[in-house]
């Protein structure tokens, strides 16, 4: 697999999805400051500083060379041009082909389709652009919205872990989601 080094904006209905860039900084610190936003996360509640670290880091993730790479995308909401949320794109790995999915988005802009166009848009990504044959998502098995969200794109729940991670200070038990590129393909082809 030659990697992935698209070509933005990426583009949905009400979405521009690009890399982000330094003055996404108050954007960004308004959802990273939430606890109801990171409450499933991996990331803690962030203040303006850790925020503007995080962003740092995210500045160069605009494209996959090789795999254990995260691709990190901005979600703009294009008629605003706020930045309402952030998705990504893990390839995990080459020989097998695979990847994961994540997602996170300011609690205002919840509830209105819009973490499922982004999402949509990056198994497109995953699937039709980096060639990948099976992409999953990690989640808490607490995080309705998370997965419901993965459910309404059409993925299945394959696995629910007892105990497996020891997060934010408690035993937690977790979901795995994935899609099969034939799956994908069945969905999008009507
Ligand atoms: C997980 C998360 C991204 C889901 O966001 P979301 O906005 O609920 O997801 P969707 O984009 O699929 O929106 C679906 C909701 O919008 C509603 N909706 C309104 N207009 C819609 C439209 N035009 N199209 C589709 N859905 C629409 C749906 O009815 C649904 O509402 P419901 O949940 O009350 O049934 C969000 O809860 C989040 O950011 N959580 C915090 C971070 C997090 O936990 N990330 C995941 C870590 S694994």
């Amino acid at each position: 697999m030659p990697g992935l080094r698209p070509a933005y904006p990426l583009r949905t209905e009400r979405l521009d999805l690009r890399p982000h860039r330094m003055d996404d900084l108050d954007d960004l610190y308004a959802f990273h400051s939430r606890p109801e936003v990171v409450r499933y996360t991996p990331w803690p509640v962030r203040d303006r500083e850790q925020t503007r670290v995080a962003l740092e880091a995210k500045l160069t993730q605009d494209a996959l060379t090789e795999p254990g790479q995260w691709l990190v995308l901005a979600i703009e909401l294009r008629e605003t041009g706020t930045v309402i949320g952030e998705v990504l794109l893990k390839w995990a790995s080459d020989t097998d082909r695979q990847g994961e999915i994540g997602f996170a988005l300011h609690t205002d802009y919840q509830g209105k389709g819009l973490a499922a166009q982004a999402a949509r848009e990056v198994l497109r990504l995953g699937f039709e652009e980096l060639g990948l044959h099976r992409i999953c998502a990690v989640l808490d098995d607490r995080n309705k919205p998370s997965a419901q969200l993965l459910e309404r794109l059409g993925m299945r729940r394959e696995a629910h872990l007892i105990h497996c991670v020891f997060f934010k200070g408690e035993w937690t038990n977790e979901y795995i989601y994935a899609l099969l590129e034939d799956e994908w393909r069945a969905t999008t082809s009507h």
